[in-house]
């Protein structure tokens, strides 16, 4: 799960794709395309939102994404349009590229929809967020599943 910070939208996903999963079976983590907030909590609304939901992101430390993650994961995806063409830019092969998906393409085909920077925003847009999210990481489970 990519996004810009990893303090906000992608530390959410994560937690929410690795609460619908089975550890031993899928391995999720998050990273941010920009290192300004490198080794920070996830953001405190982020962090209240999860936990409304039942869901600890109290773990996660914010991390820069990294070429080698293409190696380590098998999907990569990228909250908007400006974390994809980041990530794109340094795919070096068709395969790694083919990896890259805009998460919210999981829910509304081809649209190429972004999940909304909420970081500047008001509280209501964790939870806006967090309703995407969790819709999109059901949808996710489910192809993994079939
Ligand atoms: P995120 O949100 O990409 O969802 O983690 C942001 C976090 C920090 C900043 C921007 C977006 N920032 O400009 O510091």
């Amino acid at each position: 799960m990519v996004c810009l910070g990893n303090i906000c939208r992608s530390p959410l996903a994560e937690g929410i794709l690795a609460s619908k999963v089975d550890p031993e079976d899928v391995f999720v983590d998050s990273a941010g395309t920009a290192a300004y907030h490198v080794g920070e909590l996830p953001d405190s609304r982020s962090i209240e939102v999860a936990k409304k939901y039942g869901i600890d992101l109290s773990y996660q430390r914010a991390r820069k994404f990294t070429v080698k993650d293409f190696a380590k994961f098998d999907r990569i995806y990228a909250m908007d349009e400006h974390n994809y063409r980041n990530i794109l830019s340094l795919a070096r092969n068709k395969q790694e590229a083919k990896k890259v998906t805009m998460i919210l393409n999981e829910i509304h085909p081809q649209q190429n929809l972004s999940v909304p920077d909420p970081y500047y925003g008001s509280d209501d847009g964790f939870e806006n967020i967090y309703q995407m999210l969790d819709e999109a990481c059901e949808r996710i489970v489910e192809k993994l599943q079939s």
